[in-house]
């Protein structure tokens, strides 16, 4: 599906939801009646068997209770009595690895379990809860792939499974997310390409993939963002040039590219309203002079060019950005 889907971007997309919702609904009629109270009590179960914790932090999910929606960082549905549309557990020193039976939590929006100490894979059953906004496993030991099922998840807002032992790529089908804002997959040792599609989204936010492997060029779209206000993606193979879009965008705040092999110059584009605070190229390839335009960042509070190959002498407009902290262009 993702290699057609890569082909044929956007016109192949409504076809994509199509077919996934269809798969979808066929699999809830069997698998997960909507009203049956059970099933998330046996789902909730489920997860308490393989989630463990040394410090008894679950003690509050008892196994005769039927009252699962008062488990501490269990939160139900105001209309639908007795669905799960919550789970929150965050540092709780859980460790052991995510069932595949939390797909059957159909009415999750969202789940909080940052800071713990999970292993194994992330369960492609995710795909099957349609209703997921914010998924965040960030700081844990996951290994692995990054499952494509995600991508069928279409009111995904929030991301976030950095600081994991993920491998694989990021799979294309995150870039399609209608709704994406943020997407933090930073310290994993994820290898690829960022997809295509990535910037599709016209709420995206944040991108942060930091500290991986990746190989490729800044995608056009992405960096068309018109709404991007923090791209990191320091510490990677990263080449080609930087997109000059990116100097012209009116959302942009953060730009951190150090330490991959961008090459080319800094274009010479100026957006004069733009409100870029953070501006670090350093360590990369970058060559030909810096622009004296660079002056006309009135915004700017930290600038580091170091460690490429630029030409010339610092322009002297770099004294005239007023709220300038950190200079760095040795
Ligand atoms: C399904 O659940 C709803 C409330 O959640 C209830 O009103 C309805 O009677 C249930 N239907 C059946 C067939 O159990
Ligand atoms: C909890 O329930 C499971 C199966 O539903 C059972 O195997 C287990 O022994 C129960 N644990 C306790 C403490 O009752
Ligand atoms: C999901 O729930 C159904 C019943 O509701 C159950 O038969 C199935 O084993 C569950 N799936 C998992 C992965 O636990
Ligand atoms: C991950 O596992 C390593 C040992 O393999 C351990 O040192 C580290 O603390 C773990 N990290 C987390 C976040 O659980
Ligand atoms: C995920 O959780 C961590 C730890 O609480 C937090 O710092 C991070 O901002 C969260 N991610 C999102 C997208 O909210
Ligand atoms: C990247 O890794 C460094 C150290 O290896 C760490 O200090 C930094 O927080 C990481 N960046 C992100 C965005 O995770
Ligand atoms: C980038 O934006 C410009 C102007 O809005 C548009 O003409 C161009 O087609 C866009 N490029 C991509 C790759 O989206
Ligand atoms: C720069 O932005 C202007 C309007 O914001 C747009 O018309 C133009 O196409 C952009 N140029 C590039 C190279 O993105
Ligand atoms: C850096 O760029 C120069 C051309 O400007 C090129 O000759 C050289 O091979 C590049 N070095 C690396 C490590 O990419
Ligand atoms: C850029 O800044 C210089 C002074 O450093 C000023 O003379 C010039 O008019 C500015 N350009 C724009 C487009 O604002």
């Amino acid at each position: 599906m993702s290699t057609q889907a890569l082909g044929t971007l956007s016109s192949s997309l409504p076809l994509v939801l199509v077919l996934c919702s269809l798969v979808y609904a066929s699999s809830l009629d069997s698998i997960a009646p909507q009203n049956d109270s059970n099933t998330d009590l046996h789902a909730l179960r489920c997860l308490k068997l393989h989630l463990t914790t040394s410090a008894g932090l679950l003690a509050s999910w008892k196994n005769d209770s039927l009252q699962f929606c008062s488990w501490s960082g269990v939160t139900c549905s105001k209309r639908h009595a007795s669905r799960v549309t919550a789970l929150d557990l965050e540092s709780l020193d859980l460790d052991g690895q995510i069932p595949p039976c939390i797909g059957n939590l159909t009415f999750l929006t969202k789940i909080h379990i940052p800071n713990n100490q999970l292993t194994g894979q992330i369960p492609p059953e995710l795909g099957q809860l349609n209703r997921l906004r914010y998924l965040n496993l960030s700081t844990n030991n996951l290994t692995g792939v990054i499952p494509p099922s995600l991508s069928q998840c279409s009111d995904m807002q929030q991301l976030s499974l950095g600081h994991n032992k993920l491998s694989g790529g990021i799979p294309e089908g995150l870039g399609m997310l209608r709704n994406l804002a943020v997407l933090r997959l930073a310290t994993n040792s994820l290898t690829g390409s960022i997809p295509r599609s990535l910037g599709s989204s016209s709420s995206l936010h944040s991108v942060v993939l930091t500290n991986n492997s990746l190989t490729g060029p800044i995608p056009p779209l992405l960096a068309n963002s018109s709404s991007l206000q923090l791209l990191a993606l320091s510490n990677n193979h990263l080449s080609g040039e930087i997109p000059p879009a990116l100097f012209n965008s009116t959302s942009l705040q953060k730009l951190l590219l150090g330490t991959n092999s961008f090459a080319g110059s800094i274009p010479a584009l100026l957006n004069i309203d733009s409100p870029l605070q953070y501006l670090i190229l350093q360590s990369n390839n970058l060559s030909s002079t810096i622009p004296s335009f660079i002056g006309n960042f009135s915004s700017l509070r930290w600038l580091l060019l170091g460690d490429n190959n630029f030409e010339g002498n610092i322009p002297m407009s770099i004294d005239e950005i007023e709220n300038l902290e950190i200079l760095d262009i040795t």
